[in-house]
């Protein structure tokens, strides 16, 4: 694969750089995506049934097995060469900062360095009553478990449509966006906001913006496109970065 020198002078010369990256990451690692066409979850599941607190307010067996369902599918996979190649970037860049859309753990399982989750977590639980943090559980458990705290029902620790991003995370993402002189978005059809801001913002703030994705997103304009999968792209870029 060859890549523009100008573009491998762009990566060396960065301080900063700040990781984006959304389900296309773990896509080569069986993972679906939610907006693909086809084979996405969104294609199959509507998001107002499942991923809202009014889905879980209605109905929230179906909610809770479907999460559950997810956990066992989440659960067999490991992470691919993309996730391998931002570690390896992340150990190269110290100063870099990894913000993931992502509810797995691939980029933990592949030695990432803290990763910012800005959507939540799968595998963890809080309390719908009181968000308490509530323990993890098997994941063929029919029945969300009630709090012991306050009585209220099991859910997982993600975001759901319509929740706001935790305060803590978002905050260390908008502050990486704001200081990145260098920004990958991987895998993401940069859609969702405000987590699609990040790259934006960043671009306002004079940082280049290199995207890694074998589709057209809006951030197109604004970026430097290498067009493909994840999993070949950032293993090759970061040979390329390693060669001299
Ligand atoms: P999407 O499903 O919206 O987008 C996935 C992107 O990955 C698309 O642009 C694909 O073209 C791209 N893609 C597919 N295979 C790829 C590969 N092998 N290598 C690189 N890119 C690939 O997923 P997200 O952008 O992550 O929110 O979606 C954002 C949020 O919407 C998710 O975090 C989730 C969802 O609703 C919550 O759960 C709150």
């Amino acid at each position: 694969m060859q890549f523009q020198p100008e573009l491998i002078e762009t990566i060396r010369g960065a301080g900063r750089i700040l990781f984006f990256t959304g389900a296309g990451v773990s896509a080569e690692s069986g993972l679906p995506t939610f907006r693909d066409p086809q084979q996405g979850l969104w294609a199959t599941f509507r998001p107002q049934d499942l991923a809202t607190p009014q889905a879980f307010a209605q109905d929230p067996e179906t909610v809770w097995r479907w999460y559950q369902w997810r956990r066992r599918v989440h659960s067999g996979v490991m992470p691919n060469p993309a996730h391998e190649a931002i570690a390896a970037l992340q150990r190269r860049f110290p100063e870099s900062v990894l913000v993931t859309q992502n509810v797995d753990r691939l980029h933990e399982l592949a030695g990432s360095h803290l990763p910012v989750h800005l959507h939540g977590h799968l595998f963890l639980n809080k309390c719908a009553g009181c968000a308490h943090a509530m323990p993890e559980v098997a994941y063929d458990l029919e029945q969300p478990p009630l709090c012991e705290a306050c009585g209220g029902l099991c859910r997982p620790d993600v975001v759901w449509f319509g929740e706001g991003l935790p305060a803590g995370p978002w905050n260390a993402a908008l502050k990486a966006a704001r200081e990145a002189d260098l920004v990958f978005s991987i895998g993401t059809s940069a859609t969702v906001v405000p987590a699609a801001e990040l790259p934006r913002v960043a671009h306002r703030n004079g940082a280049a913006i290199i995207q890694v994705n074998p589709a057209p997103t809006p951030l197109d304009p604004i970026a430097h496109n290498l067009r493909g999968s994840a999993a070949t792209i950032m293993p090759a870029l970061l040979a390329e970065l390693g060669a001299s």
